[in-house]
């Protein structure tokens, strides 16, 4: 089941650095959008890329906002940059997709929610890896009754940080990255995916190393200064009831942990690597001594980075509501910096906004020709 894509919308992608391959490469696989040019501060990047995928248009990011043949903008600059460039290509008209986090502060993420409102154009934001086959089918099972009603998650992404293969790591310690808002997003989306809104956090944050040398070229050797804590050890509350405990640590050599787990009245699903769009899903029932093995029915179950500016593009073509929206990741933001200020506080942190849970896909062959 498919459907005739009325038109493309034609796409200009900013930010050509690390991530920026998987989206161009998977990108070319859903007819509903076209990229048409790409831009870098470094236009040596762009030229780069250009040329390694065949985009048409090399422009400057002020060319990218004037054209009037762009409808979207994928924004994949460092988190700094986020905010401004989203709140620029709105202003010019745009609608704008970015890399996570939405924005570095609360108060950026809010002007650029309300921005997209006033100018009537849609704001979709990282990850859109829960619009896998992974997490879609844990939803369906979770839908479905098969672990009954929730009662607790926990959550954990536990490493040593990405200095030792990132070529440009410096920004993964400052204000807006950390494992918090680095990996978080892939966590607390999918949390919220599978159980719905957060009502309140708590959490203890630490650094415990102040420094950190980067072990990848170009830079190897250099050092880093931590601005931001790199261990943090959380506490959430889901308005349904459930409650959550996330960790997320640079600070660790290792772990045997599972990533994610949902505790229900009618048993315990192993959720996959939300940083990944596949498997493997287990499922844990009163009575039974093993673990299931779940089959997924979903597709998209290998890297398929894009997914979620393609789901919006049909929307903007189809008038409906996209998926890795706005509103979720702005409630995604919310959360991580409760979850500090808590911290800092030594108190609970009430959450102000909500959202709803996306709709699950809709089948196999969603998006593609
Ligand atoms: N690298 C990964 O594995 C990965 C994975 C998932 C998500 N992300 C996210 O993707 C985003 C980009 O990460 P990256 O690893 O590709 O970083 P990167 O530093 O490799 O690339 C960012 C690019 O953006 C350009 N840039 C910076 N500011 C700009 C501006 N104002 N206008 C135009 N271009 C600008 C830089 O020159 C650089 O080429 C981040 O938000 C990151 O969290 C990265």
């Amino acid at each position: 089941m498919g459907f005739t894509t009325v038109r493309k919308v034609k796409v200009g992608i900013v930010g050509c650095g690390n991530i920026s391959d998987i989206y161009f490469e998977n990108l070319v696989r859903f007819s509903v959008l076209e990229v048409v040019a790409c831009s870098d501060l470094d236009s040596d990047k762009a030229y780069h890329a250009a040329e390694k995928f065949q985009v048409k248009n090399v422009f400057t990011v002020e060319e990218m906002l004037r054209s009037s043949e762009i409808e979207l903008i994928i924004n994949l600059t460092p988190p700094s940059a986020h905010a401004s460039l989203c709140l620029d290509a709105l202003n010019a008209g745009k609608h704008v997709y970015v890399e996570k986090p939405i924005a570095v502060t609360l108060e950026d993420g809010k002007k650029v929610l309300k921005l997209a409102k006033e100018k009537g154009l849609l704001v979709g934001s990282a990850p859109d890896t829960f619009l896998g086959g992974g997490i879609q089918m844990c939803r369906k099972l979770f839908d479905d009754g098969w672990i009954g009603r929730p009662v607790a998650a926990n959550a954990f992404m536990m490493g040593h940080g990405p200095e030792g293969w990132h070529p440009n790591p410096e920004f993964f310690y400052q204000e807006g990255g950390g494992p918090l808002f680095d990996m978080g997003p892939y966590y607390i989306t999918t949390l919220i995916f599978l159980l719905g809104s957060i009502r309140r956090v708590t959490a203890s944050a630490s650094v415990s190393f102040q420094e950190r040398t980067i072990k990848s070229e170009p830079h190897y050797g250099k050092k880093i200064q931590v601005h931001t804590p790199t261990h943090i050890s959380g506490v959430l509350d889901f308005e349904e009831g459930a409650v959550g405990t996330l960790v997320t640590s640079f600070d660790v050599w290792g772990s045997q942990v599972p990533r994610i787990e949902i505790h229900g009245t009618e048993g315990t699903l192993s959720v996959p690597d939300p940083n990944r769009f596949g498997g493997p899903i287990f499922l844990k029932r009163p009575g039974e001594s093993d673990w299931e093995k779940i089959p997924i029915l979903f597709g998209f179950t290998e890297n398929s980075r894009g997914i979620g500016p393609a789901d919006m593009a049909e929307a903007i073509v189809m008038n409906r509501p996209h998926r890795a929206n706005g509103e979720l990741a702005f409630h995604v933001l919310e959360t991580m910096h409760g979850l500090l200020e808590a911290s800092e506080w030594n108190r609970h942190y009430l959450l102000k906004s909500t959202c709803t849970k996306p709709e699950l896909v809709p089948h196999v062959g969603f998006l593609l020709n």
